[in-house]
């Protein structure tokens, strides 16, 4: 097979669907990789680095999409790429289709195989190409937290531990997955005061085994959520129901009642967002007010720290792009129930029954179409 891996175009995006030791592994079975030129540069990976693992550099993006079977991204295509969507092309990639009817709409016309990072499920739940970039979404949060809570850009100029004598901050945590944990991991480990609420108890019980006394765990619902959001001063979104738009947790009417410069980070934001007020930022131009609230809702908070992304992105991807380059979309899916259920458009169906639902759209079942 052929993979193609182009240079990302999103803003600020630096990370890279593949990197050299995943090339070599695609090599060594046989297949052939296009590498766009630069395609790794943002995550000071060069092109000298992809030719020795075996990769050809190809001049253009247009090339490597055209010449491709299969082309592996980070990023959902931009507009910019839209041209280069075409009949029979395995796209595997982040997709966070729901809230983004134009780019599926796309996909169908142009009967992409599109496989979503964000939707391969194993059975045990867990959703493992989510989980990499979600620890490192969740330990930012409360980075990027810290620092527009600082005066000078913006926010209520509280430090997050505090010092002796003057209290620390109350971060509020929506959401006790993957994102939420390691919020609270570096939240605790500053010295914040951290709540986390989260709808499913069973969750709220492992944070509670694992914190104990370190955090206040809360059911979820809009009196919690109301009490909460009072006296936080940092606030962040992490809930998801996987493949679905982001769940409302907080209305416009309740960002008037939270302290002025509380600042609200939005990670859920690339499945629509968790608070009313929130629509997506870039890196160029992360945040902005609303009633003297902050509001930072980046879509694609892990390209900031490409380097670490990166790598922690193709640990995770790698064995389901090898099923995906060695077998075929059709035999690795009749394999792999996972990755089965990463496959959100196929031969121009929306066959992910929450993306459907999510935009009014008709779904119909892989099985019936592949
Ligand atoms: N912005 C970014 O750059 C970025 C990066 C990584 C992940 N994310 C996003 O962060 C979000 C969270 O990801 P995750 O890996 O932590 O997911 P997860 O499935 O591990 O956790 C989600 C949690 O939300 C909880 N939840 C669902 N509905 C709820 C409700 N009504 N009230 C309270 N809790 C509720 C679930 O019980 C679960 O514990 C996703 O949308 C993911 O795509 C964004």
């Amino acid at each position: 097979m052929i993979i193609g891996v182009p240079k990302e175009v999103k803003d600020h995006e630096t990370r890279v669907g593949l990197v050299p030791a995943g090339v070599k592994a695609l090599i060594d079975a046989g297949h052939k990789v296009l590498a766009e030129t630069n395609a790794g540069l943002g995550s000071s990976l060069t092109d000298d680095e992809y030719r020795h693992a075996g990769a050809e550099i190809v001049p253009s993006a247009a090339d490597v999409w055209a010449k491709s079977d299969l082309v592996i991204k980070v990023k959902e295509p931009q507009p910019s790429e839209y041209a280069f969507l075409r009949p029979g092309l395995t796209l595997f990639t982040y997709l966070h289709l729901a809230p983004l009817p134009e780019l599926t709409d796309r996909l169908l016309e142009a009967r992409v195989n599109a496989v979503a990072y964000e939707t391969i499920r194993e059975a045990d739940n867990t959703l493992p190409l989510l989980t990499p970039m979600s620890e490192v979404a969740g330990r930012m949060a409360v980075q990027v937290g810290a620092q527009y809570l600082e005066a000078p850009n913006g926010g209520r100029g509280v430090l997050l531990g505090g010092v002796p004598g003057v209290s620390p901050a109350n971060v509020t945590i929506l959401g006790g997955g993957v994102v939420g944990h390691n919020a609270a991991k570096m939240a605790v480990g500053l010295g914040a005061h951290v709540t986390i609420i989260d709808r499913n108890l069973n969750r709220l019980r492992e944070l509670d085994d694992i914190y104990s006394s370190q955090i206040v765990t809360l059911a979820s619902n809009t009196y919690t959520i109301l009490g909460s959001l009072k006296t936080a001063d940092l606030v962040i979104g992490a809930v998801l129901i996987p493949g679905a738009a982001a769940p409302k947790l907080v209305r416009r009417d309740m960002i008037s009642k939270m302290k002025k410069g509380a600042v609200m980070v939005d990670v859920a934001i690339d499945q629509g967002g968790c608070f009313e007020t929130s629509h997506a930022t870039t890196h160029t131009n992360p945040i902005y007010f609303v009633d003297g609230v902050l509001h930072y809702c980046v879509s694609n908070m892990p390209a900031a720290v490409p380097r670490t992304s990166t790598f922690a992105l193709n640990n995770a991807t790698l064995p389901y792009l090898m099923d995906l380059a060695n077998h075929g979309l059709k035999a690795a899916c009749e394999a792999s129930p996972a990755l089965r259920e990463g496959v959100n458009t196929y031969n121009g169906h929306v066959v992910y029954a929450a993306v459907a639902e999510s935009q009014g759209k008709q779904w119909t079942s892989l099985s019936a179409v592949m």
